[in-house]
């Protein structure tokens, strides 16, 4: 008798056409967001699949998304999904760490992000991004995929590890982050310790970094009357209950961590509200007027005046619901979940799509269509369908950085520059090909100066 049919419980339904050996594998790999609604539309709340061997249940609703995202560490291991990091993180830093040292690892992690900093965050932003558009002309093109990628490289390294080391090793840094990047290929998922050129290469660029960080961290031990504001402060000042310092290592594991964390997410963010603002004529002129009528005296860009602009954020929302970074969520189970009478079992994965949940029709009507004047999540279900920055307990780090950025970007440049598509309005589309969704290359706009 099977274990499900011993406890009286159901299995989740399978999805359908899965192929011998590689399982649902290719359809994943096609467009792995349209994937998932499929297995929702077939299956319900609850679709397995079968990743090459790795059955994965996927939970969707907004009540089977609560469960997942608040789901009891001692139940779902995030840790165990996400083995493939450790070697880029560093080992003992956080999904290596054991439990106690990795929450004290994310609370000095979201203290870096959160409290202290922040002002100091929106300076450097208003900053880098003042000394970007310096370099424009009246009016030009570009692609804003990439100049964004490099703007939030800038913006990170600068409020993570200090201006001295934006300054001076941005060039060297943007190279071993490269090879870390490569390092994290779908791969590493399967064995992240293969004997592999890219794993050579990423294994180097970790102790190289190492070195770099290593390095400030000695200097500023020297210094120790000066303050940086800077995350790399927080990191080195963060203590675990017995009173130790986190060692270079870890705290090279967490800028590394943080930097994965926030820079993809935040480059493909701003380059899908660019395009939308080119693409939606009538909320840009309402985001436009707010901008306006708050900063068009000259008032500086400060961490409280992007407090009040409720249609510059009602847009960014949006655009996360549309186009939201993060698709996929993924847990380990590893002890059985009787979930409303249905057996998911240790061993299995499961997931939630933050993307289908955003297209879920009762939450938001016309799915498809971009609307900033959409409703606010003033519903518990609602609060649970809407999801970009995930929920609970292990909820974005990160969200509120990342939202001030946004605003920081957008509100320097919308009152200087309109945008135009230089290509047609619908070949703008979500690039699923790598874990991260952005907008497909080449992501062409033109700007021209406001008079
Ligand atoms: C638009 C931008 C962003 C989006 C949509 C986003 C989304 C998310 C989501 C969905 C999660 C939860 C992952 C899960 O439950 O498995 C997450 C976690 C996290 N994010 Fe973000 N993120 C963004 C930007 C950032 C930035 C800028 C940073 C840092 C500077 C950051 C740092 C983090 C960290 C550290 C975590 C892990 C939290 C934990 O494990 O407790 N994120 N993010």
């Amino acid at each position: 008798m099977s274990e499900a049919a011993a406890t009286g419980l159901k299995l989740p339904p399978k999805v359908s056409g899965e192929k011998p050996g590689v399982g649902h594998m290719e359809a994943f790999s096609v467009n792995f967001a349209r994937f998932l609604m499929d297995c929702e539309a077939e299956c319900g709340e609850l679709a397995e699949y079968n990743m090459a061997g790795q059955q994965t249940v996927l939970m969707s609703g907004p009540e089977a998304q609560e469960a997942f995202l608040k789901g009891l560490d001692k139940k779902l291991s995030r840790a165990a999904a996400y083995q493939a990091t450790v070697p880029v993180f560093g080992e003992g830093v956080i999904f290596d760490a054991p439990p106690e040292r990795m929450k004290t690892q994310l609370k000095i992690q979201v203290d870096a992000l959160r409290y202290q900093n922040m002002k100091n965050y929106a300076a450097i932003i208003a900053k880098e991004v003042d000394d970007w558009v310096a370099q424009w002309g009246d009016e030009g093109e570009m692609d804003f995929l990439d100049e964004f990628i490099q703007l939030t490289l800038h913006t990170a390294c600068h409020c993570l590890l200090g201006a001295d080391f934006r300054y001076k090793m941005t060039d060297e840094f943007k190279r071993l982050y490269h090879d870390l990047e490569k390092g994290l290929q779908a791969i590493a998922f399967v064995d992240p310790y293969l004997q592999q050129p890219v794993f050579e290469a990423r294994d180097k660029a970790r102790r190289r970094l190492q070195e770099l960080i290593s390095g400030i961290i000695a200097e500023r031990r020297a210094n120790a009357d000066k303050a940086y504001g800077d995350a790399l402060e927080t990191f080195m000042s963060g203590t675990y209950a017995d009173g130790s310092h986190l060692t270079d290592n870890e705290i090279t594991g967490l800028v590394i961590a943080t930097m994965f964390a926030g820079h993809h997410t935040s480059s493909g963010t701003a380059a899908w509200t660019a395009v939308e603002l080119a693409r939606q004529p009538e909320y840009t002129a309402e985001v436009l007027a707010e901008l306006q009528a708050l900063f068009g005296d000259g008032q500086e860009l400060t961490f409280e005046s992007l407090r009040e602009v409720p249609k510059l954020e009602a847009f960014i929302e949006e655009v996360l619901r549309l186009h939201p970074p993060l698709v996929l969520l993924m847990r380990r189970v590893i002890e059985d979940i009787d979930y409303k009478g249905t057996l998911i079992e240790a061993g299995k994965t499961v997931a939630i799509s933050t993307y289908g949940s955003h297209r879920n029709p009762v939450y938001f009507p016309d799915p498809e269509r971009f609307d900033a004047h959409r409703e606010k999540a003033d519903t518990k279900e609602k609060m649970w369908a809407y999801i970009p920055f995930g929920g609970g307990p292990h909820k974005c780090a990160g969200n509120a950085f990342a939202l001030m950025q946004l605003k920081s970007i957008f509100a320097a440049l919308l009152p200087k520059y309109e945008f135009f598509l230089v290509d047609a309005p619908d070949s703008y589309v979500d690039d699923l090909s790598a874990m991260v969704l952005k907008p497909s290359s080449p992501c062409r706009l033109r700007y021209r100066r406001r008079r």
